[in-house]
């Protein structure tokens, strides 16, 4: 039988307050800025050159464009189901309410890919550009220490990437109000630092590098022309995973009925205004196929403008910016593992609260070892693909379980509504489906392996222990 949670007992969950529940501590600011620090980061600062250079040309700001319209159409539909049932759980509580317990499960589950596999990317982009820093100070880490045996020859263990996420577990660990301080002024800077980059190097433009605009086809597909623009959304889709993260702190919001819209909807705006300002001067600084390969491209475009001297600056509040997605990915994961685990679908361990510190301390141990691991030995592209295509398979569920509630319960209130429903959840999936068929081969057998596994911990364990599987079998 497949199970569906009431949104009435949902609700009233969320009520809850006292001890052995989490705090509402998070206002509208900041809940915007929760979004964007899960957002602004390695996909702007690092892909931003590679689609440039190797799909789109200085049309990438098209790319980003077609990417956020993907998202905005994903995002509006997270903003309904956030504000209707503002719970921690987020896609995974939204499809318990619709879709029932199993699919559930499996939104529970491929949200780990989005979470902890993002904070895991994000860790080895954090290592690459801390490396450059030491190297700015005249200091060289062994190979050995700084990158996975599996990304490149003569590497061992990336040592940065897990000391970054482990001191992020505990401070998460530690409570989420100092979390949530500590990304305020995070995301302060990496603001700051993408609003000067517009500014500074605006009046350093050279129209030549923008001509054309569109360069012509290469005849591969993909390669520049519309094709470019559309295999560069794919990869640039990565800047703008981060914007669902501000459902999984509904629990914690002092208005969610409003803030969530707000937090969603106004990062999402914020961020695809400053990514496209921001890619329209990096290309048009140098030409574009000088950033072919390049990590960084950032610094290297910033070099032209001739003020090298805040390359330095530049790097640590790049390093600032990517620190804050780590903090609220792991948040955001540990959140979910909490709700799934209060459902009885994971074991208690997940959902414990700390006595002082009313957080979910044992989740937070748990991925802080876990998501290590990760980053400490796979290769980041590696991990990029899986975290696209988990995420893009979340949205997906999420814009089909709008449509499913609208008809199920037609009358419930919602505080914030889907504009044009069918048809916004409906090219919701169309985009998201397409950017994950532009994934490569790897990445979705990785996604079914992961799957597989998850349907049978949910055979073996989930089933069995659902709290609401027992409540139905009492009556
Ligand atoms: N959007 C996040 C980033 O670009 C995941 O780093």
């Amino acid at each position: 039988m497949n199970l569906k949670k009431p949104i009435d007992v949902l609700l009233a969950e969320s009520a809850e307050s006292g001890e052995g529940t989490l705090k509402r501590t998070l206002n509208n600011k900041s809940l915007v800025a929760l979004g964007i620090g899960a957002i602004i980061g390695a996909g702007l600062f690092s892909l931003t050159g590679i689609a440039a250079a190797d799909h789109a040309g200085p049309a990438v700001t098209l790319s980003f464009v077609l990417a956020a319209v993907g998202c905005a159409f994903a995002g509006l539909c997270y903003a309904e189901f956030a504000s209707m049932i503002p719970v921690a759980g987020s896609a995974y509580t939204y499809s318990y309410a619709t879709m029932g317990e199993f699919m559930a499960w499996i939104i529970g589950w491929d949200l780990v890919l989005e979470y902890a596999l993002g904070a895991a990317t994000v860790g080895v982009s954090w290592s690459g550009y801390f490396n450059k820093l030491l190297h700015e100070f005249g200091v060289e880490m062994p190979l050995y220490l700084t990158k996975s045996f599996a990304e490149v020859d003569g590497g061992g263990i990336n040592l940065p990437a897990i000391v970054i996420v482990s001191l992020l577990s505990l401070l998460l660990l530690r409570g989420t109000k100092e979390s949530a301080n500590l990304n305020n002024f995070l995301v302060v800077i990496k603001v700051a630092v993408v609003i000067l980059f517009i500014a500074l190097g605006w009046k350093f433009i050279n129209p030549a590098n923008h001509t054309p605009y569109i360069p012509a086809n290469t005849g591969v597909y993909g390669e520049f022309g519309i094709s470019g623009i559309a295999s560069g959304a794919a990869l640039v889709f990565f800047a703008f995973i981060g914007f669902d993260a501000v459902s999984t702190a509904a629990q914690e919001a002092k208005n969610p009925q409003k803030g969530m819209p707000i937090g969603i909807l106004g990062s999402l705006a914020v961020c695809t205004i400053l990514y496209v300002l921001f890619a329209h001067v990096m290309t048009g600084l140098v030409p574009f196929e000088i950033f072919k390969g390049d990590a960084s491209p950032a610094a290297t475009a910033f070099k032209v403008t001739g003020y090298g001297w805040l390359q330095m600056g530049l790097i640590i509040a790049i390093l600032a910016g990517y620190t804050s997605v780590i903090l609220v990915m792991l948040m955001g994961q540990s959140r979910v593992f909490y709700t799934m685990s209060k459902d009885g679908l994971l074991p208690k361990f997940f959902g414990s609260i700390h006595a002082k510190y009313r957080t979910p301390w044992k989740t937070n141990l748990f991925f802080m070892v876990f998501v290590s691991l990760f980053a400490g030995f796979v290769p980041v592209t590696d991990l990029g693909h899986m975290v696209s295509i988990g995420t893009l398979l979340a949205f997906s569920l999420v814009c089909i379980g709008v449509m499913i509630l609208r008809k199920t319960d037609p009358n419930r209130d919602r505080p914030f509504k889907t504009p044009f429903v069918p048809f916004v959840p409906i090219l919701g999936i169309i985009v998201c489906f397409y950017l994950m068929y532009s994934l490569p081969i790897e990445a979705w057998v990785r996604l079914a392996i992961w799957m597989a596994l998850g349907v049978a911990i949910y055979f073996f364990y989930g089933k069995k222990n659902s709290v609401l599987g027992r409540k139905n079998q009492q009556q």
